[in-house]
């Protein structure tokens, strides 16, 4: 299968391109800077220069690619900037997908979240509601990630990868990441928010698996959702930090942890299945 992988430089991009290529694949993958177009083809792809906010552009290249599927690993997180990323979510997800409908591509994969469902008992299956009804900052999330979600599943056949929190090697969590900068400075604060991890490694297999999966959300996350107050001291500990300070705030737990049951029956199942074991791996 010939797969355009926007995003192919990312943290995860960069992980499903050798795994496409091992498994026979044709890849085309993007980057905005002409200097990473080395790096991709040392992977095995054939690298595009294209910023994804170039409407036309992004019609020009997925139109001379003619690809047989679309992966979208889209993220400006970088700079920790939630507002960037939304925007690129938003705008990117659509000019990918006008670009898909144009050239007739009828098979699309789409990076989501995982930690967008309402407040409820237990973990939440695929089919439970999208929590569109807590504070601004929250609803904004959601409604990006749903907005999203409703204009990639234009494309016929779309599979909606709801990504549990990456952690390893090229993430915030990572020996040299953002959040063990955040540890030792004393900054992380550990509350009952449920936090649904996943090796970032496990992602990348996951997303190589759903080129085959049918369509609808799935999502992809590790076998321990967990509290702060339970995996931010186990975090801490693993990168020769203090254990965290606990949230005094009174209020309900807002994120939810959610259940990877489906993406288990479609046959993925993680290698690092919590991360309890991933952390200590660092
Ligand atoms: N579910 C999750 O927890 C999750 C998901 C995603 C990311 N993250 C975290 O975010 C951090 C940064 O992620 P990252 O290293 O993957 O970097 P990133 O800056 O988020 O970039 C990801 C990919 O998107 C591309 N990209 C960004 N803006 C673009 C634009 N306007 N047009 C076209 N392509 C664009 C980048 O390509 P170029 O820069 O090569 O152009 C890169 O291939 C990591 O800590 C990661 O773990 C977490």
């Amino acid at each position: 299968m010939h797969v355009f992988l926007a995003g192919a430089t990312g943290a995860v991009g960069r992980r499903i391109v050798p795994l496409l290529i091992k498994e026979g694949h044709r890849v085309t993958g993007t980057t905005r800077r002409s200097e990473k177009a080395e790096f991709l083809q040392s992977l095995g792809a054939e690298p595009v220069v294209v910023d994804a906010y170039d409407r036309d552009r992004v019609r020009e290249v997925v139109a001379a690619a003619r690809p047989d599927l679309i992966m979208n690993q889209l993220t400006d997180l970088v700079v920790y900037d939630v507002a960037a990323n939304a925007k690129l979510r938003r705008e990117g997800t659509r000019h990918l997908v006008d670009a898909a409908l144009a050239a007739g591509v009828r098979r699309f994969v789409h990076q989501s979240l995982g930690w967008i469902y309402a407040p409820g008992p237990g973990l939440a299956d695929e089919d439970e509601p999208l929590d569109l009804d807590g504070d601004a900052a929250r609803r904004s999330l959601v409604g990006s990630v749903l907005e999203a979600e409703q204009a990639a599943a234009e494309v016929p056949e779309t599979v909606l990868l709801r990504y549990g929190l990456f952690y390893g090697p090229d993430t915030w969590y990572a020996p040299d990441g953002l959040k063990v900068d955040e540890a030792r400075a004393g900054r992380l604060v550990a509350n009952r928010d449920v936090t649904s991890f996943l090796h970032v490694d496990d992602a990348a297999a996951a997303a190589v698996q759903a080129l085959d999966w049918p369509s609808g959300p799935v999502n992809v996350t590790d076998d321990e959702p967990a509290a702060g107050t339970d995996w931010m001291p186990v975090f801490c500990r693993a990168v020769g930090a203090a254990d965290p300070a606990i949230s005094t705030e009174e209020r309900p737990v807002w994120v939810r942890g959610v259940a990877n049951r489906k993406a288990r029956g479609l046959g993925w199942a993680p290698v690092y299945r919590s991360w309890r074991d991933g952390f200590t791996a660092f």
